[in-house]
């Protein structure tokens, strides 16, 4: 193999061998948001923290079969809103140039599958089914995610704190439509809501800029959509 030496010294491989190696990464790359897609869609998501929900003494509370029935679908849209935001975060992450700022949203997108696993199980303990059009929501979601991202990593935070605002209140609007007696969803989204919250400060502290009034716009309709259209499909 041939090396060429530069003035400084150091050894730099031949422009066929960085073309490889970029190739390469890009297809690890690729593989790896294939590979999360994969198992946020159709996988059993492990939570690295246990569910608010484990911590009750009892978390199944004798609920009436129209009570179940409005929980599931509600918890239904959460698990929902977890999957997109897996997209989001994985999306932003690979569009950024940043590697710092591409490693705090994959951790992000990590404390997101607590989330996600905890609503999964609520879903499952209320007898109730995931959405049958995640593949979509979360090819959806991962395009917005890629639009934000090549808008500048400004504009991209700005896109994570204004969507998790929004994920935060409806969040908010949840806790008085779950049923009194689901103790355990309660528990589940109150928990969400403050990681929410959470989340939107840490994209304001690390300078997302504040969204123009019609991209909110837009966002809301888009969440609205996908809430109605959730709770039933
Ligand atoms: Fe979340
Ligand atoms: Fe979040």
């Amino acid at each position: 193999m041939v090396f060429t030496l530069r003035k400084d010294a150091a050894l730099v491989a031949p422009h066929s061998m960085r073309s490889n190696a970029s190739m390469s990464s890009s297809v690890d790359a690729f593989l790896g948001t294939l590979d999360s897609a994969l198992r946020t869609i159709w996988g059993r998501p492990r939570a690295s923290t246990p569910s608010p929900a484990q911590a009750l003494p009892s978390s199944e509370a004798p609920l009436s079969a129209a009570e179940r029935k409005e929980a599931g679908a509600l918890m239904r849209v959460n698990h929902v809103g977890e999957v997109c935001a897996q997209a989001l975060y994985c999306a932003q992450a690979a569009t950024t140039g940043n590697p710092s700022l591409k490693q705090t949203l994959l951790r992000a997108a990590q404390e997101e599958t607590d989330h996600l696993s905890w609503t999964r199980d609520r879903l499952d303990r209320l007898g109730a089914r995931p959405s049958l059009l995640n593949p979509l929501w979360y090819s959806g979601a991962f395009a917005l995610g890629m639009i934000a991202g090549r808008l500048g990593d400004k504009w991209s935070l700005g896109f994570v704190q204004e969507t998790e605002k929004q994920v935060e209140a409806h969040l908010d609007g949840h806790l008085s439509r779950l049923p009194v007696g689901d103790i355990a969803s309660r528990a589940v989204v109150a928990r969400m809501k403050a990681d929410e919250a959470a989340h939107a400060a840490w994209a304001s502290a690390a300078g997302g800029l504040p969204l123009p009034a019609p991209a909110k716009a837009l966002m809301h309709v888009a969440a609205r959509v996908m809430t109605t259209v959730a709770h039933h499909i």
